[in-house]
């Protein structure tokens, strides 16, 4: 996840930048950029790390113009370094490109630009799309039309916004994923990716669509879609304050997280599985079939909604790898001297990178000799520079304290090294390929979810926020959501909340249940389905009030249950993706109908730095 800011107008364009990155920098900020043009053709600067690095370099070299466009990275490609850092050019210095998302085809288009004598300066895939305008105008075509031809060609999912510099004046931006939004003023025209930066400027706003493109110059600004039709939009006039803008209009960050999950997913997906060839690649991640065989165990460390990620991608990995796999708390795992060696594979997972448990978790582990790998969600974090491999998680800052997007992206890491195993292990690829398919298609299932769920979720919370305790049940993969749902509404409601395997209710907390006890369960057609269902017989037989996660159409279930949140159908490795997402909704919609600090809800920390 990048910042992308683009400008064109009269005043001068450094300070417009460099303000509106200040507040995309939420966004990313291992490196910036920014590009101006003026009389002598496109100046860029770029700095490693945060944007003060970039101001202090523009303090030394000042740039002016009235048209140019910057960039704060979240790097995908390549390492966060100066040279990564955005704007790119073409071989020219000429076509200007910034970019947020993943070019998914960026190596075969490389390839082949490589072939026809393009010099490529940075590891990014981002590069490729300013080389590819540029071969594309070799021929005398003008930028626009080379615009629209090279989007034709590019697969994944960005915003992009594209300036040349011997065109000054007109700013392409196209989206197809990532969000980009368009603010139009009087004799000036800003391109972001979202409204927050726009709000200085003009409070008309135009939302571009997936598969739209827009060419903005001081005057005018004109939408066109996949097919370059023009599309007449009328700009929405936004009233958000500048809080209410860095939220995008949610009234939580937490809840903007929860809404950005379906993004994040599958950020964190793109670019690392090729159904074509059904092969799961990472950038930072290279495991050979001969390293493979010899792991002889797996060991999970982390804290927190991260432990529950870790229980998850025990069934996962267990099922893809059959040897045994262990999850530890960061804060037991170094303290109970784990059998450890050689052939010990160790997964640290953490979305901050930071947790001084999980850390030191890791640093037992590697020690004593394990191969150790993160699940990480931070660049350059101490978990990343101390593992021999990483697959981050690209969900992008998290900022509510309760973790929400930064646990289902690291559910679709474990689900991705779970195909990864298998694919070392020789396993059929037509089944790894129908298992990708089935992850590229949960992003929409996330969104079906919300779309058609928040409003009742919302209307449960209601009914149930005076519950002084609550239960919640889950079996198999659906035991850890449990825990999770009840750690969420826990920490930023602060009503106690039990998860539990739905089969060992009977062992003690069966006790708790009378008419007064909410029980949230997880009840989706899965092998232990009929199991689930006679676990919550002996709820209903003591009066508890069943709050049943199910499939769409469960029609006995909707007799049986109280109230019942119904999700779409995926393969049950993928459900607990979607499974989560309803009990993150409750837990926030509890939380506000209690007057709680959602983001920052009261003795927690987003990231625990103490042992
Ligand atoms: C804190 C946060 C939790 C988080 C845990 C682990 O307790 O409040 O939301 O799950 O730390 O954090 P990590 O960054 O290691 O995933």
């Amino acid at each position: 996840m990048c910042g992308i800011i683009g400008y064109v107008g009269t005043r001068d364009v450094v300070p417009v930048i460099i303000g509106g990155l200040r507040k995309l920098e939420y966004r990313g900020y291992d490196s910036a950029g920014i590009a101006v043009v003026d009389d002598s053709g496109v100046e860029i600067v770029r700095a490693e790390g945060k944007l003060t690095n970039l101001e202090a370099k523009l303090n030394d070299k000042p740039l002016s113009g009235s048209f140019g466009m910057g960039h704060t990275r979240w790097a995908t490609h390549g390492k966060p370094n100066e040279n990564n850092a955005h704007p790119h050019r073409d071989c020219n210095g000429k076509v200007v490109v910034i970019h947020n998302g993943i070019i998914e085809n960026f190596l075969p288009l490389k390839q082949d630009l490589q072939a026809k004598g393009h010099e490529f300066k940075t590891e990014t895939d981002t590069e490729v799309v300013a080389h590819l305008i540029e071969e594309k105008m070799k021929d005398g075509t003008d930028f626009t039309e080379a615009v629209r031809k090279t989007l034709k060609e590019l697969e994944g999912h960005y915003a992009l916004v594209m300036i040349d510099g011997s065109a000054p004046g007109t700013i392409i931006a196209a989206k197809s994923g990532p969000p980009l939004v368009v603010g139009l003023g009087e004799n000036e025209n800003i391109i972001a990716s979202d409204v927050a930066p726009l709000l200085a400027y003009t409070r008309n706003i135009i939302y571009l669509e997936d598969g739209e493109y827009v060419i903005a110059n001081q005057q005018q600004v004109q939408v066109f879609d996949g097919n370059d039709r023009p599309v007449d939009r009328a700009p929405k006039r936004i009233t958000w304050d500048a809080v209410m803008a860095e939220k995008e209009g949610y009234r939580h960050y937490m809840l903007k997280e929860i809404h950005e999950q379906p993004r994040a997913v599958r950020d964190t997906f793109t670019g690392r599985m090729f159904e074509e060839s059904g092969e799961v690649f990472f950038n930072d991640l290279q495991l050979t079939a001969e390293e493979w065989a010899k792991i002889k165990k797996v060991h999970v460390i982390a804290c927190g909604t991260s432990w529950h990620a870790g229980l998850v991608g025990k069934f996962l990995l267990e099922d893809a790898a059959r040897i045994p796999i262990e999850v530890d708390y960061g804060s037991e795992y170094r303290y109970r001297n784990p059998i450890v060696d050689e052939s010990t594979l160790v997964i640290g997972v953490t979305q901050s990178g930071e947790t001084a448990d999980t850390i030191a978790g890791m640093q037992e582990a590697k020690a004593k000799g394990a191969k150790l790998i993160t699940i990480c969600n931070v660049i350059g974090a101490a978990a990343t520079r101390m593992a021999d491999g990483v697959i981050y998680t690209n969900a992008g800052p998290e900022i509510g304290v309760a973790s929400t997007k930064a646990f289902t992206t690291q559910l679709t890491a474990f689900f991705l090294l779970s195909l990864y195993i298998r694919q070392l292990r020789g396993e059929n690829r037509d089944d790894i390929r129908y298992a990708m398919h089935e992850m590229r298609v949960i992003p929409h299932k996330i969104e079906d979810i919300l779309k058609k769920q928040e409003k009742h979720i919302e209307a449960l919370a209601h009914k149930y926020y005076k519950a002084n305790d609550f239960l919640f049940l889950g079996r198999g993969v659906h035991y850890p959501i449990a825990l999770e749902g009840a750690l969420k509404l826990k920490e930023i409601s602060y009503i106690h909340a039990e998860g539990y395997p739905a089969g060992e209710m009977k062992h003690g907390p069966i006790a708790l249940i009378d008419e007064n006890l909410p029980v949230v369960s997880v009840a989706t057609h899965t092998p232990v389905y009929d199991k689930v269902v006679s676990n919550l017989q002996e709820v209903k037989a003591r009066d508890g009030k069943l709050i049943v996660i199910c499939d769409e159409h469960d029609e006995a279930m909707k007799k049986f249950a109280d109230d019942v949140i119904e999700i779409p159908w995926t393969i049950e490795p993928l459900q607990p993706i979607l499974t989560v997402v309803p009990m993150q909704l409750l837990a926030y919609y509890v939380a506000l109908r209690r007057g709680c600090d959602v983001d920052q809800p009261r003795n927690l920390a987003k990231s625990v730095t103490v042992e």
